[in-house]
């Protein structure tokens, strides 16, 4: 069992775990993430490691509770515990001095971004990042980005908070201003990323995003979390989750995500009515 030590809501349904789990806090590296199994008769379903204290022996893990193992997650509090987690797992983030990197974190994707962000810093690169939300109570990490940033931008699609836009806008707008840009990471839901691939392709800039497809093991053996890249089959379990923006075929893994939408669905109000019962109980 993996004890709780703190859990707090950075924003509405989206909650921030510190978890005992020693051995996988000395391992792990940026870009890579866990597998959880909340108990032995729960779905296992992937989470990234946002965070680690070798010292103290925990992980910090950010949930957005989206179905039914995520919402039910969201219920644990300080204390509880998990029954399984699994790792450090995946293809770390390939970390350099690349001169100036860009890290982009859209809503829940910044738990993330962060992480590669506090790497490629450390990494001695100039580091912009830009967190966006759809509205200023969803911005998180805020304080953290900065932390390890020259330079941090908020964006706002409501302009309720920082800039007025898309994360793309203000990409796009540091890149017409004549910015050398030498590196983008983009992590966040399927549509921004393939938008980020957009802005960069026409200016070659190497761009690298993180793939959320289906996991069911997460160690290479089920071919659930099956992406396309550069025409070829890849698991993001174990040759990513990490790739590059311009080869991945985005429409392929957005199809594959709603392969089990009406399961999911079943799943998620059958949870929801048991916790209306146990709440009238
Ligand atoms: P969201 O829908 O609130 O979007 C966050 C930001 O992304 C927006 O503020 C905007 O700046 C940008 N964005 C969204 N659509 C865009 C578009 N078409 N063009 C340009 N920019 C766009 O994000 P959310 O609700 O926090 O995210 C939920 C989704 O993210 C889920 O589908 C989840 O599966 C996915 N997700 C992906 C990863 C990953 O590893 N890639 C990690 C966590 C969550
Ligand atoms: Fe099974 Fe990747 S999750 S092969």
């Amino acid at each position: 069992m993996y004890r709780i030590v703190s859990a707090i809501f950075l924003a509405e349904n989206i909650k921030k775990f510190e978890i005992e789990a020693p051995r996988i806090a000395k391992k792990r590296k940026a870009g890579q993430f866990v597998m959880l199994r909340i108990d032995p008769k729960g779905e296992r379903f992937p989470l990234t490691i946002a965070d680690s204290d070798p010292e103290k022996g925990t992980i910090t893990i950010i949930a957005q509770g989206a179905g039914k193992s995520t919402r039910e997650l969201n219920r644990k509090e300080a204390g509880d515990s998990i029954s399984d987690i699994v790792g450090p797992l995946g293809t770390p983030s390939h970390i350099e001095n690349f001169g100036t990197a860009v890290s982009i974190g859209g809503g829940v994707g910044t738990a993330i971004a962060y992480p590669t962000a506090a790497a490629l810093k450390q990494a001695g690169n100039y580091v912009i990042t830009i967190n966006g939300a759809r509205t200023r109570d969803l911005v998180i990490l805020e304080e953290e980005m900065k932390a390890v940033s020259d330079e941090a931008y908020i964006t706002t699609d409501d302009g309720s908070y920082g800039f007025n836009g898309f994360v793309t806008q203000k990409l796009q707008e540091l890149i017409d201003s004549g910015r050398k840009i030498d590196f983008v990471l983009a992590i966040g839901p399927i549509p921004m990323m393939r938008a980020v691939a957009e802005v960069t392709r026409p200016h070659k800039i190497r761009t690298m995003v993180s793939l959320n497809p289906i996991m069911i093991d997460g160690t290479g053996m089920c071919g659930g979390c099956r992406v396309t890249v550069d025409d070829q089959i890849k698991f993001a379990c174990v040759d990513g989750p990490e790739f590059d923006a311009h080869l991945v075929d985005f429409k392929n893994l957005s199809d594959r995500n709603r392969i089990y939408l009406h399961e999911e669905k079943q799943s998620d109000e059958a949870f929801a009515h048991k916790c209306r019962l146990s709440q009238q109980a």
